[in-house]
C-alpha cells in the first residue's frame, strides 16, 4: 500500500479524501506525521497555493505527498470568492461568516451559477504532478442540510436538487470537486 502524506489540517477534507481513495492508499495526515504547522496559502492562484502547500511538507519531510486548494467560483462575481473562499469574510471568519457575505452580495441575481474547482498537487519522488476537479452548481437563497463544511449549505450540484449538506459523504462524492481530482492522482498512481 502506498503511504502519502496530505498537507491539510482539515479533518474534513481527511475524510473525503480516505472515502473516495479507499484501501489504495494510506493517507497520513500532518498530525499523525507529528506535523503541527499552519501551511500558507499567500498566493493569488489555486493552483500556486497547491504547489505551496505541497513543497513545504516535501521539504519538511523528503516524504511523497499532496496537498489540495479549492474554491468556489460564483459566474455572477467575477468568479469571486475563489482563491480567498476560506477568508471571504475576512481573517479567521467562520463558514457562516463565508456564507452570509456570499448570499449578501448574490442578494437579488438571478444568475446564481457557480462552480468549485479544486486543484490537487502531487509531490512523487521530488517531482510534482498537478490535477484538476471542476463541479458546476447553484447558489441557493438560503442554508439547507447540516452536514459537510463551507460552502456546502448554498450550493446544489448540477443534477441534484439536494445542497452538499443535505448529503452523506458518499452522495456527495458522486458530483464533488475533490473527488474529480483526485480519482484523476489515484489513476496516475496505479499506472
Ligand atoms: P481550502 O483553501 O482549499 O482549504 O478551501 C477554501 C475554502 O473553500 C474552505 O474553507 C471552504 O470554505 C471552501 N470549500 C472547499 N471545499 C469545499 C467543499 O467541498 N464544500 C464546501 N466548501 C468548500
Amino acid at each position: 500500500m502506498s503511504i502519502l502524506i496530505f498537507a491539510t489540517n482539515n479533518q474534513h477534507k481527511v475524510e473525503e479524501m480516505r472515502s473516495i481513495l479507499g484501501n489504495d492508499f494510506e493517507i497520513i495526515t500532518l498530525k499523525e506525521a507529528g506535523i503541527d504547522i499552519d501551511i500558507p496559502e499567500p498566493y493569488n492562484t489555486l493552483e500556486a497555493n497547491a504547489t505551496e502547500k505541497s513543497s513545504v511538507i516535501h521539504r519538511l519531510t523528503g516524504l511523497d505527498c499532496f496537498s489540495e486548494d479549492t474554491g468556489l467560483e460564483v459566474m455572477s462575481l467575477n468568479g469571486e470568492p475563489g482563491v480567498k473562499s476560506a477568508r471571504y469574510a475576512g481573517e479567521n471568519c467562520s463558514f457562516d461568516d463565508n456564507i452570509k457575505k456570499l448570499l449578501a452580495n448574490l442578494k437579488g441575481t438571478i444568475d446564481r451559477k457557480a462552480q468549485f474547482r479544486t486543484i490537487l498537487s502531487l509531490v512523487l519522488n521530488g517531482i510534482e504532478y498537478k490535477f484538476e476537479g471542476l463541479c458546476k452548481g447553484i447558489i441557493i437563497a438560503y442554508k439547507r442540510g447540516e452536514s459537510g463544511f463551507g460552502y456546502d449549505p448554498v450550493f446544489i450540484p448540477d443534477g441534484s436538487n439536494k445542497t452538499f449538506a443535505e448529503m452523506e459523504l458518499p452522495e456527495k462524492n458522486i458530483f464533488s470537486h475533490r473527488k474529480k481530482a483526485v480519482e484523476k492522482m489515484a489513476a496516475f498512481l496505479s499506472q
